[in-house]
């Protein structure tokens, strides 16, 4: 089977425009598919939202975003989500339902010092699921946890075109500034790769940053490779919210330097 004649549709949901950092490395690898986009955000952040709610909301998105366009796959391409959604998913869908995983290994290899930080948001660095990867892959590091919903609004408003507030976001990564062999940081939220070059400002002794957006458009590539592709669309990219925004042009304007043409809201109860 030629994939690329087929043009698989993707549907890629986050809380916010966080998952772009996501798609952005899927799009570079895979060009011509059809994507699809929802930012939930009625519901943003998930930072402070209740597993429960989290799981409802996703798999009511999913549903409805399936019936309007049949979908090849599922990238859920948000960390606090992804500790608590996929395996609701996958017992809805048939078709590959792909999340976003903390790069706790990767980082764990890659740190000199073996001390390392993970910056995510407040549910995902409580979450039972990411004790279990630090304790499968990361016995010999002292592991650092920094929760934040402030860092993940000041993303979303950096893609939304506004300046970021470095005074708010050092005041947010204090706890790590004196830590100097902190070599690896793990940005464990989507919308952080988006403001990376930031938090490096803040904290100049970090020589890696890890992130899962490449590893998820390989696994998207090779998921994809082996089943048969069932939407033929010609249309479109497509955004989806759960809201109307403030400030719809502008974020139109936005929307369509990241290859989307339009915007659509849905309403999950
Ligand atoms: N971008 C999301 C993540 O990766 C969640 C941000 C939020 O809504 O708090 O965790």
């Amino acid at each position: 089977m030629d994939i690329k004649k087929e043009r698989p549709t993707i549907l890629f949901c986050d809380s916010g425009m966080g998952g772009f950092s996501v798609y952005r490395e899927t799009k570079k690898l895979l060009p011509g598919w059809h994507y699809l986009y929802c930012f939930d955000n009625a519901g943003f952040p998930y930072s402070e939202r209740g597993e429960e709610s989290i799981v409802q909301r996703m798999l009511a998105i999913c549903r409805q975003i399936n019936a309007m366009h049949p979908l090849d796959a599922i990238v859920i391409a948000c960390n606090t989500a992804s500790t608590v959604v996929l395996p609701v998913l996958r017992e809805n869908f048939s078709i590959p339902v792909i999340g976003t995983v903390p790069a706790i290994k990767p980082a764990a290899e890659i740190s000199n010092t073996k001390h390392i930080g993970l910056l995510a948001t407040k549910g995902t660095v409580k979450r039972h699921y990411v004790d279990e990867l630090i304790n499968k892959f990361a016995v010999d590091c002292q592991v650092e946890r920094l929760g934040s919903t402030k860092l993940v609004e000041i993303a979303e408003q950096k893609i939304r075109g506004h300046s970021v507030d470095m005074t708010v976001l050092k005041d947010e990564l204090l706890p790590w500034v004196n830590i100097m062999d902190l070599d690896t940081l793990i940005l464990g939220c989507t919308h952080f790769p988006l403001i990376k070059d930031e938090i490096q400002f803040c904290l100049p002794q970090v020589k890696h940053f890890m992130d899962s957006g490449e590893a998820i458009a390989k696994r998207v590539q090779s998921l994809l490779s082996e089943i048969e592709i069932k939407s033929k669309s010609k249309k479109y990219n497509q955004i989806f919210c759960t809201q109307h925004f403030d400030e719809e042009l502008k974020l139109k304007q936005i929307l369509n330097l990241w290859g989307f043409e339009s915007i659509d809201v849905i309403k999950i109860n």
